[in-house]
């Protein structure tokens, strides 16, 4: 039978005593991290979520405590009543919080026994992520995750708090809706009552918090659970958390300021870091040109140059084909690469074929003599003129690229951040970024037609509405995305509040009428009553909080994550169910 805490009451966290409590008698409770039997002295170290306190009981104070104390194993569940005393000095230890005092127990509960973990509940245990995934809840006792999971708490608390200061209002919207394609592939629920149809969970709040602006709402905030089925990555769930605002009577310049204060207030209060506003602006295409991404991480520089002009008259004849069949050629120089050894820029090159590139090909600039990989397709000359066009200093190594646009951008853009985390040169700091003026089309080869870049409510540049029928390769968006040290924390866009303007939209995406009012009837109808004009954005609330951790893994942040197959190891979710459950759906399994 285990003890109970009857007639205690805890009076203080573990985490929270300090040497004004030394005399102090106090209750406390938590689990044991560590226990040491010393003869005639155990030393017991307690947890809980605040912290870790050092026990001592001591035989010829009291035995029959002491006694009792022998049978403590780590991660039984105590409540002790106990004096805080000075620790000698020799035993302070200044790493704990906690260091410069113990506590004398005597009176001792062992309120739960536990069996021996199956994975070691310590920081600095290594153990594979099967395990502290398939034992989460042991995971989630250590400290660090504890932390985690205590910083997103604070940063979702301080956006409730900003937002409503500043007259958003937070309203809860479907989990079980519609399914609207565009986007990515939906989560569906299948009807009991309604044989053959499905709910779908939201990817995102995106035509309800649009609708609540129709209703008058004004200001509307939502931190909200979205799915979406898509490949999942390092910083990607399958289930995640968005930040969603949505203000009416606005423009983009209104959203942005607003969410400057939001995010300037928010690392002063949670993370004591000033960051500086208004935040850089940068084209989608300025980014795609120096950086190969929309989403550059501005800490380092580094840029792409392209040498396309060059590359299509040099005597290198794939240099040449690229540029002439509509690709084009790019570097990077990398200060101080040039030391890397021929295994080491192999190596580059597997990096960039991983990427998709094709090869790279590479100059060292180096102090006595130049080395290249292109030594024998281009002239010296030649090769002196990249090294003069790419800028690149004495000690550099040039990394070269040439395909589409688009691979080059990937690989070498992909390569820029890998070169400089080789070469640890990247600050520490928090860079934002606001990436503006997105296409508003992209045009996908799977589906053989343009699909919304952002998604299809989104307004277009004025100066470019006239060439959504015609050129709408060509049209920006009224769309942006905030950037945190190379990561997409969230991204919004002003909305079409003109009906006219969105069957325009749709009917550029592909769709008939027809089809537009099947999938989005109720948004073209709702906007025939009167629609204010609106806009809005939404943060990666997991993303967000995974950068202020300083954690490179989103599930490091969210308490029961999925793995990379979309399956949870604690619970086995997706699991089979009864075939009754099945009959009621009127759902027939197919055997594979
Ligand atoms: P978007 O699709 O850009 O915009 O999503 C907003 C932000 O959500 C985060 N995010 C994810 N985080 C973890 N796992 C995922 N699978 C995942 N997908 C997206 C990103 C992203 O920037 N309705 C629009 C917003 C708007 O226009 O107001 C939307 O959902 O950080």
């Amino acid at each position: 039978m285990s003890d109970t805490m009857k007639g205690l009451k805890r009076t203080i966290m573990n985490g929270h005593i300090a040497e004004k409590n030394i005399g102090d008698t106090v209750v406390l409770t938590g689990w044991v991290a560590k226990a040491r039997n010393l003869g005639s002295l155990i030393f017991v170290d307690l947890r809980d979520r605040t912290g870790i306190v050092q026990l001592v009981f001591d035989s010829t104070v009291d035995e029959d405590v002491f006694n009792k104390a022998e049978k403590i194993r780590n991660e039984y569940v105590l409540c002790v009543k106990g004096v805080v005393r000075p620790r000698e000095k020799e035993a302070i230890n200044t790493k704990m919080a906690t260091g410069m005092v113990e506590v004398y127990v005597n009176d001792l509960r062992i309120l739960s026994e536990a069996e021996t973990p199956p994975i070691h509940v310590d920081d600095k245990a290594v153990t594979g992520e099967v395990n502290r995934l398939k034992y989460r809840y042991l995971d989630l006792r250590k400290p660090s995750i504890q932390k985690n999971l205590i910083l997103r708490h604070e940063v979702a608390r301080y956006a409730r708090n900003f937002f409503a200061d500043n007259g958003f209002l937070e309203i809860e919207t479907p989990m079980l809706s519609k399914s609207t394609p565009e986007g990515a592939r939906d989560y569906l629920v299948p009807s009991r009552i309604h044989h053959g149809k499905f709910y779908a969970l939201p990817q995102s709040p995106q035509l309800y918090k649009q609708l609540l602006m129709v209703a008058g709402f004004d200001r509307y905030i939502q931190i909200v659970k979205c799915f979406r089925d898509e490949d999942l990555r390092a910083d990607r769930q399958p289930e995640f958390t968005q930040i969603d605002l949505e203000m009416s009577f606005v423009d983009m310049d209104d959203v942005v300021s607003i969410n400057e204060e939001f995010l300037k207030g928010l690392f002063k209060k949670v993370m004591d870091v000033d960051v500086e506003i208004p935040f850089r602006r940068m084209s989608y295409k300025e980014a795609m040109d120096k950086y190969g991404t929309d989403k550059p991480d501005t800490r380092f520089g580094m840029e792409l140059k392209d040498i396309s002009s060059f590359a299509e008259n040099c005597s290198f004849g794939i240099f040449k084909d690229t540029v002439k069949n509509g690709g084009c050629v790019k570097l990077i120089s990398a200060s101080g690469a040039g030391s890397f050894s021929r295994k080491e820029i192999d190596k580059l090159v597997e990096f960039v074929k991983f990427h998709g590139g094709k090869g790279m090909a590479w100059i060292i600039n180096g102090e006595n003599e130049t080395r290249s990989s292109l030594g024998k397709v281009l002239t010296e000359e030649e090769i002196k003129e990249i090294i003069r066009l790419a800028e690149s200093n004495v000690g550099d190594l040039i990394c070269i690229v040439s395909d589409k646009a688009d691979v080059v951008n990937t690989a070498l853009g992909a390569l820029r951040c890998h070169i400089a985390e080789k070469l640890d040169i990247i600050p520490d700091n928090f860079e934002f970024l606001w990436v503006t003026d997105f296409p508003l089309f992209e045009y996908s080869e799977e589906e053989d037609r343009y699909v919304a870049k952002h998604h299809p409510f989104t307004m277009p540049v004025d100066e470019d509405i006239d060439m959504l029928e015609t050129k709408p390769e060509r049209v920006r968006a009224k769309a942006y995305d905030i950037v945190l040290n190379g990561y997409e924390i969230g991204g919004g866009s002003i909305r079409i509040y003109d009906n006219e303007l969105q069957k325009r939209m749709f009917k550029a995406l592909g769709f008939s009428e027809e089809e537009a009012y099947e999938r989005f009837g109720f948004l073209l109808d709702a906007f025939r009553y009167g629609t204010p004009p609106h806009g809005g954005m939404a943060y990666g609330l997991d993303r967000l909080v995974m950068i202020m951790a300083n954690c490179d893994n989103i599930r490091d942040v969210i308490a029961f994550p999925k793995v990379q197959n979309a399956s949870c190891l604690m619970t086995g979710a997706p699991g089979m169910v009864e075939e009754k459950q099945l009959k009621e759906l009127n759902i027939k399994i197919e055997e594979e």
